[in-house]
């Protein structure tokens, strides 16, 4: 018989209990329900709405439901509709009567946002936690790199001379902001639903603050309309975690263009790589191109979400149980591409020498040439034309810029100085961009500095 038994005269046909329930996604959120329970079965007992001696029993109840269920001695049931259900219906079979108290101003509309917020809140301070371990490899790997110079591109054309620690930091600006953004989320999700009950609070004299603080929520929601069929949470962290794929989806494709043989500047380690079953000699990047492949899956559970809460009326509607597989599925896939993507750069063997001479051929000291120009004299825009006419000349006649003679360059300005050699030198030109942001290494040094006080400070 199902708990609302009273108001039907039929017990529920099994294909509708089947299609109903969501006992077999949402048994995940077992210990934030227990934990709920707890706190609001210890307020009802402190505001008199249940007897002290049954709030203790109910607590008791489930803590020893908790255990059983994390020792394995309690299984759950495929047949429950849900894990609100589960729980309570376990309760009211262990200590009978008095489990029929709990529900008590409360329903499972605020039941389920109360969960979720609880275990979202779990879940992101876990996903923090990888994102400042790959912070701090990150920046293990640029304090080996100050001096690696490769090229940067543009339209994925050689550009302007960089330095491999410059790159690496591009990226950890990237995974700051993106732990900014859960914190940020945290905050607005912080807030107490209980007490909101099925949609429009309760009569019963409950102490909304008590639960939030047991609960450690900053203060309860303030409208119990929306405290029920708000998800703009779930939203906010899908989307935070969709742009956390989508930078990591960026460093993928970046890692396979540069294992392959056509750039080689990495070399993965073979414990992070597979082969091919016919071709001998491959040595595939697989984890990158899965956490490529992943990303879209990620922003396919944040469109789920959206589109699901989409023209929703007020309050709460069973379309929003629909919002547990996909946030569940963005969290686990983030976890999982973090946990194998931190071992796996830290592995990676930067190989500096193909870098430099992919720097070399690529004429990306011609921003230099021109800049030299100008601080003889020349408007940029005149200094950009004679340079880009050496660069064709040095094109035709299968030269680089450092291998010009000095006459060859007076043919095109007679600016053109022996000095024109230390300009074009690719170390001078990264260490001369030692503008805040550049990749001078004093420069990246202080960003590296400046990004262990903030791991220090906010995580
Ligand atoms: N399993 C439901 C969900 O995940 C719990 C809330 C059910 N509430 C209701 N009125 N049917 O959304």
């Amino acid at each position: 018989m199902v708990m609302w038994a009273g108001r039907f005269k039929k017990d529920i046909d099994k294909r509708t209990n089947d299609f109903n329930s969501s006992i077999s996604f949402d048994q995940r959120l077992y210990k934030q329900d227990i934990n709920g329970s707890i706190a609001h079965a210890t307020m009802l007992g402190k505001c008199g709405i249940i007897a002290e001696n049954e709030s203790k029993k109910i607590i008791a109840g489930l803590k020893q439901i908790l255990e059983d269920l994390e020792t394995g001695k309690l299984d759950f049931d495929d047949n429950a509709e849900d894990i609100h259900m589960f729980v309570e219906e376990e309760l009211t079979k262990r200590i009978g009567d008095s489990g029929k108290r709990l529900h008590t101003a409360r329903s499972r509309n605020d039941q389920v946002a109360l969960d979720l917020r609880l275990y979202m809140r779990d879940e992101i301070d876990v996903v923090i936690g990888l994102l400042k371990e790959l912070i701090i490899e990150f920046i293990n790997q640029a304090d080996k790199h100050y001096d690696t110079i490769m090229p940067g591109y543009t339209h994925l054309q050689r550009a302007q001379p960089i330095t491999l620690s410059h790159y690496f930091m591009a990226y950890v600006e990237m995974f700051k902001r993106d732990i900014l953004r859960l914190k940020d989320a945290v905050k607005r999700m912080n807030i107490n639903p209980l007490g909101s009950c099925a949609l429009a609070g309760t009569t019963y004299n409950i102490d909304r603050y008590m639960t939030s603080e047991l609960l450690g929520f900053d203060e309860p929601c303030l409208n119990s309309l929306d405290g029920v069929s708000d998800r703009d949470y779930v939203i906010e962290v899908a989307s935070a975690l969709s742009i956390i794929m989508m930078h990591l989806s960026r460093i993928s494709e970046e890692f396979v263009l540069w294992s392959s043989h056509e750039f080689k500047f990495i070399e993965l380690d073979d414990a992070f790589s597979t082969g091919s079953s016919i071709m001998p000699q491959k040595k595939n990047p697989d984890i990158t191109e899965l956490i490529r492949g992943k990303c879209g899956r990620v922003y396919g559970d944040l469109i789920s979400i959206l589109t699901m809460m989409k023209a929703l009326p007020l309050a709460y509607d069973k379309d929003m149980q629909e919002d547990k597989e996909a946030i569940f599925d963005a969290l686990d896939n983030v976890k999982m591409c973090l946990y194998t993507f931190i071992p796996m750069f830290a592995s990676t063997t930067f190989l500096k020498e193909n870098m430099l001479q992919a720097s070399k051929k690529g004429f990306i000291n011609a921003t230099d040439a021109a800049d030299y120009l100008v601080k003889k004299g020349l408007p940029f825009r005149e200094a950009y034309k004679i340079v880009g006419s050496v660069v064709a000349y040095a094109i035709d006649n299968n030269k680089t810029l450092d291998i010009l003679t000095i006459q060859e360059y007076k043919k095109f300005s007679e600016l053109f100085e022996e000095d024109i050699y230390q300009y074009i030198d690719l170390k001078k030109a990264v260490g001369d961009r030692n503008v805040i942001g550049g990749p001078a290494p004093l420069t990246v040094k202080q960003h590296i500095e400046k990004i262990k006080q903030f791991l220090a400070n906010e995580c």
